[in-house]
């Protein structure tokens, strides 16, 4: 088990950090639509963490030839066309990536041949009632462990084609919208998902780069996916882990820090907004368009931060970046309310259940509810200890907690970073922050 402490210390952040990785959420759609395509896909800023690395290794086992160069962050993949991949010789391993799994499974559900999917102890736990259910009723026949819901491993038994849907999704989840906009490349007619309200928009983004028709969530099963361009397509570096160095930059005193190339799809980067509210001095300079999604810069001075209660329709943008909030959140005058937050509950980890430990263990107020939590900042930071329960985003916003208050602290179970921000601690090691890492223990 990994253990980082960080000893009390004061940051001096650097002017500029240009190496946040590539996106986890386009990284993994660049490997499906390019394995899918007819011709050849290159990307570059790719993310190769556990979770994308895993997703890669899948569309191999599928049949599909991928060239990766992670020191270039780069790969190429000669797509199979929609009807090309073979059926594979082994159970499909996801790690810990609920996205790997969802979103394949949508693939898998309109494929010829059967086959087995599942992960880590975390994605055991994961809820998969809301994937078999529509993709069932498209046709396909999935079956997992659970009574009161549906655990993986998957087997996946797919069909061809799958049924034309129009289906709600009880949850505002890209995952689940995502399944089954997959499942529709091999539907019989329109496939539609609509949601309690809108989440995250890259398939959506995906499939018209490829050629797919495809007006808000509805989409025309297309003949074949064209790659949008024979030059690499730049995949912008990954707003959710962006937010652990804007929270830190508006926490520690005199910091004028640039972000270069963070993407800034609206569907994702709204906590910006909500920084913002809260008093943040944060200015965004888009870049000029690009094929893939729109990034930029984000400069960031650090700020007195006042809290707010959070408008519950956004809940579904900055559904990652809920724990680094509260982070900011303890720093700052007033309450953070979050409400309608629930889904925080089944990802990773029970994150509501992670936020309230972090709080309480620094000597924050905080009041856990069952969809969300009322948050007042802390007076005097404590020494800390936290298990992060293998979730990489609260072992990262532990560390961001204890150098925004100059404590001490021992974060357990860190290996998880490496599933979404490999360099994390190169990051912080680069802005001359010290931090120890026991690998033994
Ligand atoms: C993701 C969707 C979100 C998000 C996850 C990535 C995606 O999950 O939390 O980190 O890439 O589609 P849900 O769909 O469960 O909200």
């Amino acid at each position: 088990m990994n253990i980082i402490h960080i000893p009390a210390q004061s940051a001096h952040l650097q002017p500029v950090i240009s190496s946040i990785p590539g996106d986890k959420s386009i990284s993994h759609r660049s490997v499906i639509f390019g394995s899918l395509a007819d011709g050849s896909s290159t990307f570059k800023n790719v993310l190769f963490s556990e979770d994308c690395v895993n997703t890669i290794r899948i569309f191999q086992a599928l049949g599909v030839t991928i060239h990766t160069d992670p020191d270039a962050q780069e790969m190429t993949i000669n797509g199979v066309g929609l009807h090309g991949l073979k059926s594979p010789a082994e159970t499909l391993d996801v790690g810990n990536s609920g996205t790997g799994i969802r979103l394949i499974s949508g693939v898998l559900a309109g494929q010829s041949f059967a086959t087995e999917i599942t992960g880590d102890h975390s994605i055991q736990k994961r809820p998969m009632k809301r994937i078999v259910d529509p993709l069932s009723q498209m046709g396909a026949t999935l079956t997992g462990s659970g009574t009161t819901d549906t655990y993986p491993p998957l087997k996946i038994q797919g069909k061809t084609p799958l049924d034309a849907i129009h289906y709600h999704s009880p949850v505002a989840s890209a995952q689940v919208k995502s399944a089954v906009l997959l499942a529709g490349l091999y539907a019989n007619g329109p496939v539609t998902v609509t949601e309690p309200s809108q989440s995250r928009d890259h398939t959506e983004r995906m499939m018209k780069a490829y050629g797919v028709s495809i007006d808000g969530t509805t989409m025309q099963p297309p003949q074949k996916l064209t790659p949008p361009s024979t030059e690499p397509l730049w995949i912008p570096s990954d707003f959710s882990s962006a937010a652990f160095f804007i929270v830190l930059a508006l926490l520690v005193p005199n910091t004028d820090l640039t972000l270069t190339g963070i993407g800034l799809n609206p569907t994702r980067a709204t906590l910006i907004d909500i920084l913002k509210e809260m008093g943040g001095n944060i200015t965004v300079t888009p870049t000029k368009n690009n094929t893939l999604e729109p990034y930029g810069d984000i400069r960031i001075k650090t700020s007195r931060l006042h809290n707010i209660t959070v408008p519950e329709n956004v809940i579904p943008f900055i559904i990652d970046e809920i724990p680094i909030l509260a982070v900011a959140g303890l720093f700052a005058t007033g309450t953070l309310v979050v409400r309608g937050a629930k889904e925080l509950r089944v990802k990773e980890s029970d994150r509501i259940h992670g936020i309230i430990d972090l709080a309480m263990s620094i000597g924050g107020n905080i009041v856990e509810l069952e969809d969300g939590f009322d948050l007042t900042g802390v007076r005097r930071p404590l020494d800390f200890s936290l298990h992060s329960k293998g979730d990489h985003r609260l072992a990262m916003s532990g560390i961001i907690a204890a150098l925004a208050g100059k404590v001490d602290a021992t974060i357990l179970d860190c290996e998880c970073i490496n599933t979404s921000f490999p360099n994390f601690l190169e990051i912080l090691r680069e802005q001359e922050i010290v931090v120890g890492l026991d690998e033994t223990r």
